[in-house]
């Protein structure tokens, strides 16, 4: 894709990225390292981290990468501690890291349940409460990755969906305590996204066809998609913008358009 943004607009800045070695969000970690921020990432996986870090600072960016857990508030506390001793700061929080599996209702165990929502909503909480201290210092910013499978309901989805609603209910809370700090929080609610974790898990081959014409664009989205929201959300373009969480779905969701 031709280059949609000045060089450089996130230059100078620190972004903790969690969930940032794979997927989305490893998409929008190279994307912010291009823009010029030096990056903290995360993740459960060691060799994941490792594949990532690798590949930013090939292309010659800064990368530091830890190992965590979202739902040990511990090992955030020290991933946060971590980054602040490596780079000095934090200015960017972007939170990624999320579970998911298509499951019906009745077939879901409570610990199924739970553990979605420990790690997308109770997960996004840790990252925020953590790195709060910090983004005070910074005025810094905080986007939290969601989705759209709750604004209509979403068969195998109710986990995700109750976790969703809940990362929603985080932004619009945080923004209106943390605006008086100088701290924005979005969000991007992002539909079918190609070359995904969760699109291969979510989407049987067979729906591919059919749910691909009931998308207004009549695409996939594309992780670079996603890159381009986040750009924008986190640079000074959107400076008066908070408690907002964009969708980038190409009008799906509008149409009700389940993944059954
Ligand atoms: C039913 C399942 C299950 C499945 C796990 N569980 N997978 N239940 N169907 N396929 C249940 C287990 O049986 C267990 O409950 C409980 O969940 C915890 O499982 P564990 O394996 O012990 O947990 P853990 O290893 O901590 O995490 C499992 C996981 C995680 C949540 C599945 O590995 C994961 O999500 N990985 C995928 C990461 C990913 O794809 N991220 C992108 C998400 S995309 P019991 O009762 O047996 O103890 C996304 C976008 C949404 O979120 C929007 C798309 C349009």
């Amino acid at each position: 894709m031709d280059k949609i943004f000045a060089d450089n607009i996130l230059q100078g800045k620190v972004a903790f990225v969690t969930g940032g070695a794979t997927g989305i969000t490893g998409g929008v970690a190279r994307a912010f390292s291009e823009a010029g921020a030096k990056l903290a990432i995360t993740s459960r996986k060691e060799e994941n981290l490792i594949a990532q870090k690798q590949f930013i600072e090939e292309n010659g960016g800064e990368c530091f990468a830890i190992a965590a857990d979202v739902r040990d508030y511990a090992a955030v506390e020290n991933a946060i501690a971590e980054t602040v001793k490596h780079y000095g700061k934090i200015d960017i929080v972007v939170n990624g890291a999320a579970g998911n599996f298509l499951c019906k209702a009745n077939e879901l165990s409570a610990n199924g349940f739970a553990t979605v929502v420990d790690i997308d909503t109770k997960g996004t909480f840790n990252v925020c409460r953590a790195a709060f201290e910090e983004l005070k210092s910074s005025r810094g910013q905080i986007l939290n990755i969601s989705a759209t499978l709750h604004y209509l309901a979403t068969p195998m989805q109710i986990h995700v969906s109750a976790a969703k609603a809940g990362v929603d209910a985080i932004t619009r809370n945080l923004s209106v305590e943390w605006g008086r700090y100088g701290i924005r929080v979005n969000g991007i609610a992002p539909g079918p996204i190609e070359d995904t974790e969760g699109m291969k898990r979510l989407l049987l081959p067979e729906l591919k066809d059919k749910l691909v014409k009931r998308i207004p664009l009549q695409r996939f989205g594309r992780i670079a998609d996603i890159e381009n929201a986040a750009l924008f959300l986190t640079s000074d373009a959107a400076s008066y913008i908070n408690g907002v969480t964009l969708v980038v779905d190409g009008g799906q969701w509008l149409l009700g358009t389940s993944l059954m």
